[in-house]
């Protein structure tokens, strides 16, 4: 265990919902999550159980009807949920926790060019005067040709793109960077390159990372830690080593299974039968409960938690008692 001004970030019991008209949608309910300063996290999971969520809660930037319900988020030994919304603008967000939202590269004002977008995002945090070498540097930064600045978004390819949005979160000099899908749409070799350059800025310049998708083996490429998330909750989070050769929670035990090898004979294609639990009724127990091979009666209750050498499992099946 870190002490906690040692941690980077520690989560604790944090919950986000919608507010729908319908009830409570449970997107993020009950994370604990805990980075030291030289790890680096991916949160992995299928379609809709809570990534995004999670991490614009992070940043406090839930999208209505969303809320922050309870929990804690400390920062370098800071504890900034106790902040007022306009306190958390004006020394968190962006300067603190940046985040490449999940097809930001698409949403670039088509209009404008590089550097009138990027300009713009600088005067709105209070920056003047010549402008033009920061832009530069931060183009640079991300390893494109500070002349990119003059173009328009549709005249750069998707990986340009990306690597635009990823200098925009960047312009404030935060220390954590959240990375939603940034690779999703873009080919194999891109998204490599994109990897890479997410692992050049956290070894060179000691921004943490935490990298978000459904794909394991590509979290796998940047990330020391894994979270595994199911239904609004993580239910296994280890080092990368750990959770490849060792996963322990049923579902990570068939995402690891799903994973393809190169140098693997085999032709069996492993999936999960069943759907995902729906988080606007989520089970009071263990969300993975109906699909899990596993299942025992003890797991309709609420999921326990035990500690592994590298993180935690949310599985009974790790409890003694929970065989009886
Ligand atoms: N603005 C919103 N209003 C209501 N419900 C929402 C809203 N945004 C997300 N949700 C719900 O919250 C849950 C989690 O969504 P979220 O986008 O965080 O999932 P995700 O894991 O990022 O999915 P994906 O992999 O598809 O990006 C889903 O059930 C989704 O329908
Ligand atoms: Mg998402």
């Amino acid at each position: 265990m870190l002490a906690p001004a040692d941690k980077k970030l520690a989560v604790s019991g944090l919950k986000a919902y919608y507010m729908t008209e319908a009830g409570p949608v449970k997107a993020v309910d009950g994370v604990d999550l805990e980075l030291a300063p030289n790890e680096s996290l991916g949160i992995v999971g299928e379609s809709a159980c809570g990534k995004s969520s999670l991490g614009a809660a992070l940043m406090r930037s839930l999208q209505a009807p969303g809320k922050i319900v309870e929990g804690s988020v400390v920062l370098a030994g800071q504890d900034v949920s106790k902040l007022s919304n306009s306190e958390f603008n004006r020394q968190v967000r962006w300067k603190k926790i940046a985040m490449v939202f999940q097809g930001a590269m698409n949403a670039l004002d088509p209009v404008y060019t590089v550097e009138s977008q990027l300009r713009e995002l600088l005067k709105e945090h209070g920056f003047e005067g010549d402008l033009h070498d920061k832009i530069a540097k931060s183009l640079e930064q991300v390893d494109l040709d500070p002349s990119v600045a003059s173009r328009y978004p549709h005249e750069l390819s998707g990986g340009m793109k990306q690597r635009v949005v990823i200098a925009m979160a960047l312009l404030l000099e935060p220390d954590l960077l959240i990375a939603d899908e940034p690779t999703t749409a873009l080919d194999v070799l891109v998204q490599s390159q994109i990897i890479k350059l997410l692992k050049k800025l956290q070894e060179e310049k000691g921004i943490t990372v935490i990298l978000i998708s459904h794909d394991l083996g590509l979290v796998s490429q940047l990330a020391s830690k894994i979270a595994i998330m199911y239904g609004g909750q993580l239910i296994e989070v280890g080092s990368t080593q750990d959770i490849y050769k060792n996963p322990k929670h049923p579902y990570t035990q068939a995402l690891i299974a799903a994973v393809p090898r190169l140098r693997s004979d085999s032709k069996k294609i492993h999936f999960i039968p069943g759907s995902p639990p729906n988080l606007l009724n989520a089970p009071e127990g263990c969300r993975f409960y109906d699909r899990c091979p596993y299942a025992m009666d003890v797991c309709k209750k609420t999921p326990p938690e035990f500690k592994t050498e590298t993180g935690y499992v949310r599985c009974w099946l790790y409890d003694p008692k929970g065989k009886e």
